[in-house]
């Protein structure tokens, strides 16, 4: 190779690379799932969002972003059941009524999906 035409073959090899590092890091950043369960979602969003959302004093705990359901609860979902379904110290103070806690288990054995 002529040392003018491997320049060239660099410079292709890099920018595909940055090409792909983009790339990936869009997906990343725009791909997530929102969380709108029917079942359960007002029950998130009416006994946890208070503590547990953005500007929530425990949001560092446990996010909850009803527009991140992979981090929000798929990532989470070890914690979040034994917390509010195994040992019933969420959310904090008291606990969910036995209609909520049914409905939370029976999307929980479903797979808890996210809508
Ligand atoms: C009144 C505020 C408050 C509410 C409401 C609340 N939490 Fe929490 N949560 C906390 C605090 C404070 C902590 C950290 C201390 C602790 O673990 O007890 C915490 C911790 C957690 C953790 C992480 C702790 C662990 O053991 O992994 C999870 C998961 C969690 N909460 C889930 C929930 C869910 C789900 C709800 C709603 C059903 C909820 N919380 C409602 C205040 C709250």
């Amino acid at each position: 190779m002529k040392p003018s035409t491997r320049h060239h073959f660099n410079y292709i090899v890099i920018s595909s690379f940055l090409v792909l590092i983009s790339a990936c890091q869009k997906n990343e950043s725009t791909t997530k799932t929102p969380f709108t369960n029917a079942a359960v979602k007002s029950i998130f969003d009416s006994k946890c969002a208070s503590c547990h959302a953005a500007s929530g004093s425990s949001s560092g705990e446990w996010f909850y972003d009803p527009t991140d359901y992979n981090t929000s609860i798929k990532n989470s979902i070890h914690d979040i059941y034994e917390t509010v379904y195994v040992k019933k110290s969420m959310p904090q103070g008291t606990s969910l009524s036995a209609s909520d806690l049914q409905a939370f288990k029976s999307w929980y054995d479903a797979g808890y999906p996210s809508n």
